[in-house]
């Protein structure tokens, strides 16, 4: 079975060819990162328009890649939401127009189960050799810039949230502080890099605790702010304090100073993310914990997770942790084999009320 994924909710145009649900045959990201760096952030109708510019060439590469036809193909999946809706529909169009011409069945897929696929997905190289798939049921811990949730997987197709961020996500509070901090777009792993000449118990910063499994970042966030604010002061220098963290940035703190901010950050909000999921792995009857989404190439998050959590855990490799289609094109073969096909009116969707809330949260 081979299935075309797309993948165009953010900043990424990215493309994939998968086999039997699991196999890369190719994998294809033109990332916009270096045009949206000036911002800050994505600028939304800038990827949309940059979406449009390379789609073309992005699916022609994967098939090219994959030495395949779009006559050899079983299906089309394709991201249909959360995400921006102008980047959304360029993806979603594209993949109408190629089942329209063909008569290729069109799999709609949620970027969110793309994410949690990216484990399921058999690793390139000699590692993919002795790679199994995750064992159900699962705990899953997504962590992107848009999302910060927890879930119970029992089987494939059934997703019970746990928790979600009450604010920000995860990714969007690394970037957030990033900025504030001056360093660059994404703030994750610019905020990994300096944080390794810092030290994590420089300054001490809140982990939220909420009730049940749900997670709250802007305590946090206002923490470092403040921190900010009180470091330039101690310059002499006059600071506004009713500066909000928007229009913040810490222009005078020295490199050691930015570098023990970025690390006592990373470990407050890495806490709070094993906290949680510790909690819920060892109430749950689960057999396997899987993290995924952009924050989980973090390597703390990575080397935390992994000690405290007596279960196997699964991280996607490096490469499939923030968007990419191979995670479009396996989540949609699976929905694929459960016949889960969509019409062409299929719809783009800004904000999917996915996954519901389980009633095992409380
Ligand atoms: O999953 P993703 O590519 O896009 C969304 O679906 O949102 O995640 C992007 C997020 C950004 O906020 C970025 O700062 C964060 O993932 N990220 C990281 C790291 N690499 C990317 N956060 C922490 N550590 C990293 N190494
Ligand atoms: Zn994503």
């Amino acid at each position: 079975m081979l299935i075309l994924g797309i993948e165009t909710s953010c900043d990424e145009t990215a493309t994939a060819v998968i086999q039997d649900g699991q196999r890369i045959l190719s994998n294809v990201v033109l990332s916009q990162i270096a045009i949206h760096q000036p911002y800050g952030g994505v600028f939304p109708e800038v990827a949309a328009r940059q979406h449009v510019l390379a789609i073309d060439t992005v699916i022609e590469q994967a098939l090219l890649e994959a030495d395949t036809a779009l006559s050899d193909l079983d299906a089309l999946a394709v991201t249909s939401g959360p995400g921006l809706v102008g980047s959304l529909l360029v993806g979603v169009n594209a993949a109408k127009g190629i089942a329209l011409a063909t008569g290729l069945p069109l799999v709609g897929v949620n970027h969110l189960e793309g994410h949690i696929y990216s484990n399921w997905t058999r690793p390139l190289g000699p590692q993919g050799n002795d790679w199994q798939p995750p064992s159900l049921p699962a705990l899953l811990l997504i962590v992107s810039g848009g999302h910060t949730n927890l879930v119970l997987m029992p089987e494939h197709g059934v997703y019970r949230l746990l928790g979600h961020t009450i604010d920000d996500a995860a990714g969007e509070a690394f970037d957030k502080i990033a900025r504030l901090l001056g360093l660059s777009y994404p703030g994750g792993p610019a905020i990994q890099q300096a944080a390794l000449d810092g030290h994590p118990d420089a300054f001490s910063l809140p982990v939220a605790h909420l009730a049940g499994y749900d997670f709250s970042f802007s305590g946090l966030k206002t923490a470092v702010l403040r921190q900010v604010q009180q470091l330039e002061r101690a310059t002499g220098a006059s600071i506004d304090p009713g500066r909000r963290l928007k229009t913040a940035y810490a222009a005078l703190l020295t490199p050691q100073q930015i570098s023990d901010l970025a690390a006592s950050f990373q470990w407050a909000l890495v806490s709070a993310l094993v906290e949680r999921t510790q909690q819920a792995a060892s109430t749950h009857d689960v057999a396997h914990v899987c993290v995924c989404g952009g924050v989980s190439a973090n390597v703390l998050l990575r080397q935390r997770m992994r000690a405290a959590i007596k279960l196997p855990v699964s991280f996607p490799p490096l490469y499939l942790c923030t968007d990419n289609a191979a995670m479009i094109g396996v989540a949609g073969s699976y929905a694929f084999r459960r016949g889960e096909i969509s019409g062409l009116d299929m719809d783009v969707v800004a904000r999917p009320p996915w996954p519901h809330r389980s009633p095992l949260a409380t």
